[in-house]
Protein backbone atom coordinates (compact mmCIF):
# COMPACT_ATOMS: atom_id res chain seq x y z
CA UNK A 1 0.00 0.00 0.00
CA UNK A 2 1.47 3.43 -0.89
CA UNK A 3 1.99 6.00 1.46
CA UNK A 4 -0.49 8.46 -0.77
CA UNK A 5 -2.87 5.83 -1.59
CA UNK A 6 -5.77 7.34 0.10
CA UNK A 7 -7.58 9.46 -3.08
CA UNK A 8 -6.78 5.77 -5.37
CA UNK A 9 -9.06 2.80 -5.98
CA UNK A 10 -6.38 0.44 -7.38
CA UNK A 11 -2.77 0.01 -6.98
CA UNK A 12 -0.16 1.46 -9.52
CA UNK A 13 0.63 -0.89 -12.08
CA UNK A 14 4.12 -3.01 -11.58
CA UNK A 15 5.34 -1.56 -14.80
CA UNK A 16 4.59 2.07 -13.33
CA UNK A 17 5.86 1.27 -10.30
CA UNK A 18 9.12 -0.24 -11.83
CA UNK A 19 9.40 3.22 -14.59
CA UNK A 20 8.22 5.50 -11.15
CA UNK A 21 11.12 4.53 -8.56
CA UNK A 22 13.48 6.07 -7.84
CA UNK A 23 14.96 4.24 -4.80
CA UNK A 24 17.64 2.48 -7.30
CA UNK A 25 19.31 5.49 -7.18
CA UNK A 26 18.40 7.41 -4.60
CA UNK A 27 18.81 5.72 -1.67
CA UNK A 28 22.25 7.34 -1.47
CA UNK A 29 21.09 9.71 0.42
CA UNK A 30 19.75 8.03 3.37
CA UNK A 31 22.01 9.84 5.57
CA UNK A 32 20.55 13.05 4.28
CA UNK A 33 16.77 12.26 4.37
CA UNK A 34 17.43 11.18 8.36
CA UNK A 35 19.30 14.10 9.02
CA UNK A 36 16.66 16.22 7.67
CA UNK A 37 14.01 14.41 9.36
CA UNK A 38 15.76 14.62 12.63
CA UNK A 39 16.39 18.57 12.47
CA UNK A 40 12.50 19.19 10.63
CA UNK A 41 10.89 17.05 13.84
CA UNK A 42 13.64 18.72 16.25
CA UNK A 43 11.91 22.23 14.87
CA UNK A 44 8.22 20.75 14.93
CA UNK A 45 8.29 19.55 18.81
CA UNK A 46 10.10 23.36 19.62
CA UNK A 47 7.59 25.08 17.54
CA UNK A 48 4.60 22.85 19.65
CA UNK A 49 3.18 21.81 16.20
CA UNK A 50 4.08 17.88 17.55
CA UNK A 51 4.60 16.84 20.96
CA UNK A 52 8.16 16.00 22.85
CA UNK A 53 7.26 12.58 23.40
CA UNK A 54 6.57 12.44 19.71
CA UNK A 55 9.78 13.93 18.77
CA UNK A 56 11.47 11.40 21.02
CA UNK A 57 10.18 8.35 19.37
CA UNK A 58 11.04 10.39 16.06
CA UNK A 59 14.20 10.29 16.83
CA UNK A 60 15.05 7.24 18.22
CA UNK A 61 13.53 5.49 15.06
CA UNK A 62 15.27 7.33 13.03
CA UNK A 63 18.66 6.74 14.73
CA UNK A 64 17.97 2.87 14.51
CA UNK A 65 16.94 2.88 10.98
CA UNK A 66 20.31 4.84 10.08
CA UNK A 67 22.27 2.44 12.18
CA UNK A 68 20.54 -0.43 10.41
CA UNK A 69 20.75 0.89 6.94
CA UNK A 70 24.57 1.51 7.27
CA UNK A 71 25.61 -1.94 9.08
CA UNK A 72 23.31 -3.47 6.13
CA UNK A 73 21.02 -4.79 8.49
CA UNK A 74 17.91 -2.76 6.59
CA UNK A 75 17.56 -1.82 3.27
CA UNK A 76 14.90 -1.34 0.77
CA UNK A 77 13.17 -2.84 -2.39
CA UNK A 78 11.49 -1.14 -5.75
CA UNK A 79 8.29 -0.95 -4.15
CA UNK A 80 9.16 1.62 -1.92
CA UNK A 81 9.43 4.19 -4.81
CA UNK A 82 12.32 6.27 -3.13
CA UNK A 83 14.35 6.71 -0.01
CA UNK A 84 11.87 9.62 1.69
CA UNK A 85 9.06 6.97 1.41
CA UNK A 86 11.36 4.20 2.28
CA UNK A 87 12.48 5.83 5.24
CA UNK A 88 8.67 7.42 6.90
CA UNK A 89 7.39 3.75 6.10
CA UNK A 90 9.83 1.95 7.73
CA UNK A 91 9.70 4.37 10.93
CA UNK A 92 5.88 3.94 11.08
CA UNK A 93 6.34 0.50 11.01
CA UNK A 94 8.07 1.25 14.09
CA UNK A 95 6.79 3.56 15.93
CA UNK A 96 3.27 3.90 14.75
CA UNK A 97 1.71 7.20 14.86
CA UNK A 98 4.59 9.30 16.12
CA UNK A 99 6.00 8.38 12.66
CA UNK A 100 3.06 9.44 10.80
CA UNK A 101 3.26 13.09 12.49
CA UNK A 102 6.59 13.53 10.77
CA UNK A 103 5.53 14.73 7.86
CA UNK A 104 3.44 17.65 9.08
CA UNK A 105 4.43 20.79 7.21
CA UNK A 106 6.37 18.99 4.88
CA UNK A 107 6.04 17.87 1.63
CA UNK A 108 8.71 15.39 -0.44
CA UNK A 109 9.79 18.45 -2.61
CA UNK A 110 11.05 19.69 -0.47
CA UNK A 111 12.05 17.34 1.45
CA UNK A 112 14.57 15.96 -1.66
CA UNK A 113 15.37 19.42 -2.78
CA UNK A 114 17.08 19.44 1.10
CA UNK A 115 18.49 15.65 0.79
CA UNK A 116 20.33 16.58 -2.61
CA UNK A 117 21.87 19.84 -1.26
CA UNK A 118 22.88 18.06 2.01
CA UNK A 119 24.41 15.31 -0.12
CA UNK A 120 26.37 17.78 -2.94
CA UNK A 121 27.26 20.03 0.13
CA UNK A 122 29.22 17.47 1.35
CA UNK A 123 30.51 15.98 -2.12
CA UNK A 124 31.56 19.66 -3.23
CA UNK A 125 33.57 19.52 0.32
CA UNK A 126 34.97 16.52 -0.43
CA UNK A 127 35.90 17.23 -4.45
CA UNK A 128 37.66 20.13 -3.48
CA UNK A 129 39.76 18.11 -1.15
CA UNK A 130 40.92 15.91 -3.90
CA UNK A 131 41.36 18.42 -6.03
CA UNK A 132 43.89 20.64 -3.56
CA UNK A 133 45.54 17.35 -3.37
CA UNK A 134 46.01 17.50 -6.88
CA UNK A 135 47.08 20.84 -7.20
CA UNK A 136 49.75 19.65 -4.58
CA UNK A 137 51.18 17.15 -6.99
CA UNK A 138 51.39 19.52 -10.20
CA UNK A 139 53.22 21.65 -7.76
CA UNK A 140 55.80 19.41 -6.64
CA UNK A 141 56.17 17.73 -10.20
CA UNK A 142 56.66 21.92 -11.29
CA UNK A 143 59.94 21.79 -8.63
CA UNK A 144 61.36 19.32 -9.62
CA UNK A 145 60.87 20.51 -13.58
CA UNK A 146 63.08 24.08 -12.81
CA UNK A 147 66.30 23.69 -15.08
CA UNK A 148 64.62 21.41 -17.31
CA UNK A 149 64.47 23.11 -20.61
CA UNK A 150 61.66 21.77 -23.37
CA UNK A 151 59.68 23.44 -26.50
CA UNK A 152 56.69 25.27 -26.15
CA UNK A 153 53.97 24.51 -28.76
CA UNK A 154 51.24 26.24 -30.56
CA UNK A 155 49.52 24.55 -33.16
CA UNK A 156 51.83 21.58 -31.87
CA UNK A 157 54.41 23.14 -34.08
CA UNK A 158 57.70 24.14 -31.55
CA UNK A 159 57.05 27.92 -30.56
CA UNK A 160 59.82 29.02 -28.21
CA UNK A 161 61.49 27.31 -24.92
CA UNK A 162 60.71 27.01 -21.66
CA UNK A 163 61.04 24.92 -18.87
CA UNK A 164 58.78 21.93 -17.44
CA UNK A 165 58.74 23.91 -14.11
CA UNK A 166 56.23 26.78 -16.30
CA UNK A 167 54.54 24.41 -18.21
CA UNK A 168 53.17 22.46 -14.88
CA UNK A 169 52.22 25.61 -13.33
CA UNK A 170 50.21 26.18 -16.59
CA UNK A 171 47.91 23.70 -15.10
CA UNK A 172 48.24 24.23 -11.43
CA UNK A 173 46.44 27.41 -12.97
CA UNK A 174 43.46 25.78 -14.61
CA UNK A 175 43.05 23.72 -10.73
CA UNK A 176 43.11 26.38 -8.91
CA UNK A 177 40.29 28.06 -10.82
CA UNK A 178 38.39 24.98 -10.55
CA UNK A 179 38.86 24.79 -6.91
CA UNK A 180 37.62 28.25 -6.40
CA UNK A 181 34.30 27.01 -8.93
CA UNK A 182 33.75 24.56 -6.77
CA UNK A 183 34.00 27.52 -3.63
CA UNK A 184 31.53 29.60 -5.55
CA UNK A 185 29.26 26.67 -6.21
CA UNK A 186 29.15 25.95 -2.73
CA UNK A 187 28.52 29.12 -1.56
CA UNK A 188 25.73 29.32 -3.57
CA UNK A 189 24.16 25.90 -2.77
CA UNK A 190 24.58 26.39 0.74
CA UNK A 191 20.56 27.20 1.00
CA UNK A 192 18.05 25.69 2.93
CA UNK A 193 15.05 24.88 1.23
CA UNK A 194 12.62 22.57 4.05
CA UNK A 195 9.73 24.61 4.58
CA UNK A 196 8.52 25.70 0.67
CA UNK A 197 6.46 22.49 1.15
CA UNK A 198 4.86 21.21 -1.69
CA UNK A 199 5.53 24.81 -3.72
CA UNK A 200 3.85 27.10 -1.19
CA UNK A 201 4.99 26.81 1.55
CA UNK A 202 2.53 25.92 4.81
CA UNK A 203 0.11 27.61 7.15
CA UNK A 204 2.04 26.16 10.27
CA UNK A 205 4.44 28.21 12.31
CA UNK A 206 7.72 26.97 11.02
CA UNK A 207 10.69 27.73 12.05
CA UNK A 208 12.63 27.80 8.93
CA UNK A 209 15.77 29.67 10.61
CA UNK A 210 15.77 26.64 13.00
CA UNK A 211 15.69 24.31 10.53
CA UNK A 212 18.75 25.71 8.45
CA UNK A 213 21.10 25.86 11.50
CA UNK A 214 20.38 23.00 12.73
CA UNK A 215 21.21 21.23 9.33
CA UNK A 216 24.35 24.10 8.75
CA UNK A 217 23.04 25.74 6.37
CA UNK A 218 24.35 29.69 5.74
CA UNK A 219 20.92 30.39 4.93
CA UNK A 220 17.15 29.86 3.76
CA UNK A 221 16.02 30.02 0.41
CA UNK A 222 13.94 32.98 -0.34
CA UNK A 223 10.83 32.11 -1.97
CA UNK A 224 9.03 28.51 -1.89
CA UNK A 225 8.39 28.00 -5.63
CA UNK A 226 11.72 28.30 -6.26
CA UNK A 227 13.14 26.67 -3.30
CA UNK A 228 11.27 23.04 -4.81
CA UNK A 229 11.89 23.35 -7.92
CA UNK A 230 15.68 24.88 -8.18
CA UNK A 231 17.98 22.98 -9.57
CA UNK A 232 21.08 25.69 -10.79
CA UNK A 233 22.95 23.93 -7.72
CA UNK A 234 23.15 20.45 -9.26
CA UNK A 235 24.16 22.26 -12.87
CA UNK A 236 26.51 24.56 -11.64
CA UNK A 237 28.53 21.44 -10.23
CA UNK A 238 27.93 19.61 -13.49
CA UNK A 239 29.49 22.64 -14.77
CA UNK A 240 32.44 22.94 -12.53
CA UNK A 241 32.66 18.96 -13.33
CA UNK A 242 32.86 19.39 -16.75
CA UNK A 243 35.17 22.02 -17.04
CA UNK A 244 37.75 20.30 -14.69
CA UNK A 245 37.18 17.10 -16.84
CA UNK A 246 38.62 19.40 -19.42
CA UNK A 247 41.39 20.44 -17.56
CA UNK A 248 42.19 16.73 -16.81
CA UNK A 249 42.01 15.86 -20.50
CA UNK A 250 44.04 18.57 -21.80
CA UNK A 251 46.58 17.25 -19.57
CA UNK A 252 45.85 13.52 -20.45
CA UNK A 253 46.32 14.39 -24.13
CA UNK A 254 49.84 15.54 -23.18
CA UNK A 255 50.82 13.19 -21.29
CA UNK A 256 49.46 10.82 -24.30
CA UNK A 257 51.72 12.44 -26.66
CA UNK A 258 54.93 12.79 -24.18
CA UNK A 259 54.41 8.75 -24.03
CA UNK A 260 54.61 8.33 -27.91
CA UNK A 261 58.01 7.32 -29.17
CA UNK A 262 57.80 10.69 -31.59
CA UNK A 263 57.89 12.93 -28.70
CA UNK A 264 59.15 10.31 -25.72
CA UNK A 265 59.71 13.57 -23.14
CA UNK A 266 58.11 11.11 -20.15
CA UNK A 267 57.68 7.43 -19.42
CA UNK A 268 54.64 6.21 -17.02
CA UNK A 269 55.43 4.36 -14.26
CA UNK A 270 55.09 0.02 -14.68
CA UNK A 271 51.91 0.64 -12.33
CA UNK A 272 50.14 3.24 -14.15
CA UNK A 273 50.40 1.57 -17.66
CA UNK A 274 48.66 -1.21 -19.69
CA UNK A 275 50.48 -3.88 -22.08
CA UNK A 276 48.57 -4.95 -25.71
CA UNK A 277 47.32 -8.49 -26.11
CA UNK A 278 48.96 -8.94 -29.08
CA UNK A 279 51.97 -6.22 -29.54
CA UNK A 280 54.72 -7.57 -27.32
CA UNK A 281 56.52 -4.29 -26.67
CA UNK A 282 53.86 -1.58 -26.17
CA UNK A 283 53.24 0.32 -22.80
CA UNK A 284 50.03 2.23 -23.09
CA UNK A 285 48.63 5.62 -21.39
CA UNK A 286 45.59 3.68 -21.03
CA UNK A 287 44.79 5.61 -17.49
CA UNK A 288 45.72 9.04 -19.23
CA UNK A 289 43.09 8.27 -22.31
CA UNK A 290 40.51 6.93 -19.90
CA UNK A 291 40.46 10.20 -18.31
CA UNK A 292 39.93 12.02 -21.65
CA UNK A 293 36.95 9.29 -22.62
CA UNK A 294 35.23 9.97 -19.20
CA UNK A 295 35.58 13.94 -20.08
CA UNK A 296 32.68 12.63 -22.90
CA UNK A 297 30.48 11.32 -20.40
CA UNK A 298 30.47 13.84 -17.95
CA UNK A 299 29.85 16.56 -20.35
CA UNK A 300 27.00 14.53 -21.83
CA UNK A 301 25.79 14.15 -17.62
CA UNK A 302 25.75 18.37 -17.57
CA UNK A 303 23.71 17.93 -21.06
CA UNK A 304 21.51 15.33 -19.69
CA UNK A 305 20.47 17.86 -16.85
CA UNK A 306 20.24 20.87 -18.43
CA UNK A 307 17.92 19.45 -20.96
CA UNK A 308 15.31 17.82 -18.18
CA UNK A 309 15.35 21.44 -16.71
CA UNK A 310 14.48 23.12 -19.92
CA UNK A 311 10.77 24.39 -20.30
CA UNK A 312 9.92 22.88 -17.21
CA UNK A 313 6.89 25.00 -15.83
CA UNK A 314 7.14 26.12 -12.20
CA UNK A 315 7.06 24.38 -9.80
CA UNK A 316 8.20 20.72 -9.06
CA UNK A 317 7.71 18.29 -12.21
CA UNK A 318 8.34 14.61 -11.25
CA UNK A 319 10.85 14.95 -14.65
CA UNK A 320 13.24 16.38 -11.68
CA UNK A 321 13.73 13.08 -10.60
CA UNK A 322 15.72 12.59 -13.37
CA UNK A 323 18.38 14.95 -11.38
CA UNK A 324 19.93 13.03 -9.63
CA UNK A 325 21.76 9.75 -11.70
CA UNK A 326 23.60 12.11 -14.17
CA UNK A 327 24.83 13.91 -10.91
CA UNK A 328 25.48 11.03 -9.49
CA UNK A 329 27.60 9.71 -12.17
CA UNK A 330 30.06 12.51 -13.09
CA UNK A 331 30.65 12.79 -9.10
CA UNK A 332 31.39 9.35 -9.07
CA UNK A 333 33.55 9.37 -12.63
CA UNK A 334 35.31 12.44 -11.10
CA UNK A 335 36.12 10.98 -8.02
CA UNK A 336 37.91 8.23 -9.82
CA UNK A 337 39.42 10.25 -11.80
CA UNK A 338 41.32 13.02 -9.91
CA UNK A 339 43.50 10.40 -7.53
CA UNK A 340 44.59 7.95 -10.54
CA UNK A 341 45.72 10.83 -12.44
CA UNK A 342 47.65 12.59 -9.75
CA UNK A 343 49.84 9.08 -8.45
CA UNK A 344 50.04 8.52 -12.46
CA UNK A 345 51.97 12.01 -12.28
CA UNK A 346 53.71 11.41 -8.92
CA UNK A 347 55.22 8.36 -10.53
CA UNK A 348 55.71 9.67 -14.07
CA UNK A 349 59.44 9.64 -14.94
CA UNK A 350 60.76 13.05 -17.19
CA UNK A 351 63.01 12.49 -19.76
CA UNK A 352 64.97 15.81 -19.70
CA UNK A 353 67.54 14.96 -22.25
CA UNK A 354 64.62 14.70 -24.89
CA UNK A 355 62.82 17.42 -23.74
CA UNK A 356 66.17 19.13 -24.35
CA UNK A 357 66.80 17.87 -27.89
CA UNK A 358 63.09 18.66 -28.83
CA UNK A 359 63.68 22.34 -27.82
CA UNK A 360 67.35 22.29 -29.88
CA UNK A 361 65.20 21.53 -33.01
CA UNK A 362 62.75 23.60 -35.03
CA UNK A 363 64.02 27.07 -34.72
CA UNK A 364 62.74 27.77 -31.62
CA UNK A 365 64.96 30.16 -30.97
CA UNK A 366 64.21 32.18 -33.99
CA UNK A 367 62.25 35.11 -31.17
CA UNK A 368 65.02 35.65 -29.59
CA UNK A 369 67.14 35.78 -32.40
CA UNK A 370 64.77 38.98 -33.66
CA UNK A 371 65.17 40.46 -30.11
CA UNK A 372 68.65 40.48 -30.13
CA UNK A 373 68.88 42.19 -33.70
CA UNK A 374 66.12 44.85 -31.56
CA UNK A 375 68.16 45.45 -28.84
CA UNK A 376 71.39 46.21 -31.81
CA UNK A 377 68.83 49.16 -32.75
CA UNK A 378 66.51 47.32 -35.89
CA UNK A 379 62.82 48.07 -35.53
CA UNK A 380 61.01 44.45 -34.52
CA UNK A 381 59.16 44.25 -38.02
CA UNK A 382 62.70 44.36 -39.76
CA UNK A 383 64.20 42.14 -37.14
CA UNK A 384 61.78 39.32 -37.67
CA UNK A 385 61.72 39.79 -41.46
CA UNK A 386 65.62 38.96 -41.61
CA UNK A 387 65.61 36.43 -39.02
CA UNK A 388 62.88 34.58 -41.87
CA UNK A 389 65.51 34.75 -43.67
CA UNK A 390 67.86 33.12 -42.02
CA UNK A 391 66.17 30.83 -41.31
CA UNK A 392 65.43 29.82 -44.37
CA UNK A 393 68.74 29.47 -45.53
CA UNK A 394 69.68 27.58 -42.52
CA UNK A 395 66.82 25.38 -43.75
CA UNK A 396 68.31 24.76 -47.26
CA UNK A 397 71.79 24.67 -46.27
CA UNK A 398 70.95 21.91 -43.26
CA UNK A 399 71.80 23.87 -40.45
CA UNK A 400 70.34 25.37 -37.27
CA UNK A 401 70.47 28.83 -35.77
CA UNK A 402 73.52 28.01 -33.31
CA UNK A 403 75.46 25.88 -36.05
CA UNK A 404 75.28 28.58 -38.85
CA UNK A 405 78.70 30.69 -38.86
CA UNK A 406 79.01 33.73 -38.17
CA UNK A 407 80.47 34.72 -41.90
CA UNK A 408 76.65 33.65 -42.71
CA UNK A 409 75.20 35.88 -40.49
CA UNK A 410 76.89 38.68 -41.36
CA UNK A 411 76.08 38.18 -45.40
CA UNK A 412 72.70 38.72 -44.42
CA UNK A 413 73.19 41.87 -41.55
CA UNK A 414 76.79 43.71 -40.27
CA UNK A 415 75.15 43.94 -36.88
CA UNK A 416 75.42 40.60 -35.91
CA UNK A 417 78.33 39.34 -33.70
CA UNK A 418 79.56 36.77 -31.87
CA UNK A 419 77.96 37.20 -29.10
CA UNK A 420 74.47 36.06 -30.98
CA UNK A 421 75.53 32.72 -30.18
CA UNK A 422 75.29 33.21 -26.31
CA UNK A 423 71.83 35.39 -27.22
CA UNK A 424 70.35 32.37 -28.79
CA UNK A 425 71.46 29.87 -26.39
CA UNK A 426 68.26 27.91 -25.07
CA UNK A 427 68.80 28.85 -21.83
CA UNK A 428 69.40 32.63 -22.35
CA UNK A 429 66.42 32.51 -24.17
CA UNK A 430 64.89 30.72 -21.21
CA UNK A 431 66.44 32.89 -18.22
CA UNK A 432 65.55 36.42 -20.40
CA UNK A 433 62.16 35.78 -20.12
CA UNK A 434 61.90 36.83 -16.54
CA UNK A 435 57.97 38.96 -17.52
CA UNK A 436 55.40 38.48 -14.91
CA UNK A 437 53.86 34.94 -15.74
CA UNK A 438 56.89 33.84 -17.78
CA UNK A 439 59.30 30.38 -17.92
CA UNK A 440 62.26 32.50 -16.29
CA UNK A 441 63.08 30.74 -12.71
CA UNK A 442 62.26 33.86 -10.62
CA UNK A 443 58.95 34.23 -12.38
CA UNK A 444 58.34 30.52 -12.00
CA UNK A 445 59.10 30.97 -8.32
CA UNK A 446 56.78 33.44 -7.48
CA UNK A 447 53.85 31.82 -9.19
CA UNK A 448 55.02 28.39 -7.34
CA UNK A 449 54.77 30.72 -4.36
CA UNK A 450 51.23 32.49 -5.35
CA UNK A 451 49.75 28.61 -5.55
CA UNK A 452 51.59 27.32 -2.23
CA UNK A 453 50.17 30.37 -0.34
CA UNK A 454 46.60 29.56 -1.95
CA UNK A 455 47.14 26.00 -0.82
CA UNK A 456 48.08 27.16 2.91
CA UNK A 457 45.05 28.94 3.24
CA UNK A 458 43.06 26.32 2.67
CA UNK A 459 44.68 24.19 4.78
N1 LIG B 1 11.68 10.76 -5.81
C1 LIG B 1 11.28 12.11 -6.06
C2 LIG B 1 12.42 12.87 -6.74
O1 LIG B 1 13.50 12.42 -6.72
C3 LIG B 1 10.93 12.78 -4.80
C4 LIG B 1 9.94 13.89 -4.93
C5 LIG B 1 8.64 13.37 -5.34
N2 LIG B 1 7.61 14.34 -5.25
C6 LIG B 1 6.45 14.14 -5.83
N3 LIG B 1 5.55 15.05 -5.70
N4 LIG B 1 6.20 13.09 -6.56
O2 LIG B 1 12.24 13.93 -7.29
Amino acid sequence: MKLWSGRFEKNTDALVDELNASIGFDARLYRQDIQGSLAHSAMLAKQGIITEEDKEQIHKGLKEILAEIESGALSFDNDVEDIHMAVEGELTRRIGDAGKRLHTARSRNDQVALDFRLYLKQEVTELRDLELELLETVLELSKSGMDVVMPAYTHLQRAQPTTFAHYMMAYANMFRRDITRLEDCLERMDECPLGSGALTATTYPIDRAFVAEQLGFARVTQNSLDGVSDRDYALELLNDLSILMMHLSRFSEEIILWCSWEFKFVELDDAYSTGSSIMPQKKNPDIAELVRGKTGRVYGDLMSLLTVMKALPLAYNKDMQEDKEPVFDALDTVKKCIPVFAAMLKTMRLLPDNMRAAAGRGFINATDCADYLVKKGLPFRDAYTLVGRLVSHCIENGKTLETLEIEEYKKLSEVFEQDVYEAISLDTCVSNRKAAGGPAKESVQSQIDYIEAFIEERR
